[in-house]
């Protein structure tokens, strides 16, 4: 059921795609869809060249035979289309459930516009029920983690601030070759705050908040896809 409505959100967005646009390709099982359906397109003559947000995104693309640049070739897309761990009423989102918010913010952030493409499962009323992924270098981790935990416990986080894959033999480690801390909230109150406040701390790379660089959500449910603007 689940993975119906993530193609059908998939498939209103592929709708906005037209030959001649640079875009930009999320990651993720939502996005997966998106780049399976673009491939299609492709194979049909729709005329794009894409930039992945991951390696397996760009695995993906290029099996499907579709044209890949990078932001060195392109400095600017038209449009970036991809998934999110959760999503406000402002279109406010969570990213980075898959590890690769650092490259999907820098695609996103390079792009005119920003479409996201979700289930309904995703959509909060504030953001935090889901962990927000902090990426920070390796080098300094503990002294980073130190500094991480007092900027949560300031933001009233309601639990742990854990290192993504320790409990495994091997930490998660994203296609930068950095470190994963996912920190658990409950409820954001001032996520602008917040991403001030993690930007501040030198070890940190990047966090999973995406504040106000949404414009569009394709919101599956069973009753049809929802389209959500961002009306700033
Ligand atoms: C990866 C992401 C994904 O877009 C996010 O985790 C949503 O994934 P899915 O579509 O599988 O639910 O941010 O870093």
């Amino acid at each position: 059921m689940s993975e119906t409505l993530k193609r059908q959100a998939a498939a209103m967005a592929l709708a906005e795609i037209r030959s001649g646009m640079r875009v930009g390709l999320g990651t993720g099982s939502t996005a997966r869809h998106f780049v399976d359906l673009l491939g299609e397109k492709v194979a049909q003559g729709l005329d794009v060249v894409c930039v992945p947000t991951s390696e397996a995104t760009d695995r993906q693309a290029r099996d499907l035979g579709i044209v890949i640049s990078d932001l060195e070739t392109l400095d600017r897309l038209d449009v970036t289309v991809d998934g999110a761990d959760e999503i406000d009423p402002a279109l406010n989102l969570i990213k980075g459930g898959g590890g690769a918010l650092l490259r999907e913010k820098i695609v996103a952030a390079s792009s005119g516009a920003m479409i996201v493409i979700a289930d309904s499962s995703k959509l909060v009323e504030a953001l935090g029920q889901f962990p927000l992924p902090i990426e920070v270098n390796r080098f300094g981790l503990g002294a980073t983690r130190r500094a991480v935990a007092e900027v949560v416990a300031a933001h009233k986080a309601q639990g742990d601030l854990v290192l993504r894959g320790a409990d495994r033999q091997d930490p998660f480690v994203t296609d930068g070759g950095h470190l994963i801390l996912d920190a658990f909230f409950g409820r954001i109150s001032n996520p602008e705050a917040l991403s001030r406040d993690l930007l501040d701390i030198p070890g940190v790379v990047q966090h999973g908040l995406f504040l106000n660089m949404c414009s569009k959500a394709y919101v599956a449910t069973p009753d049809g896809v929802k389209v959500l603007q961002n009306r700033n």
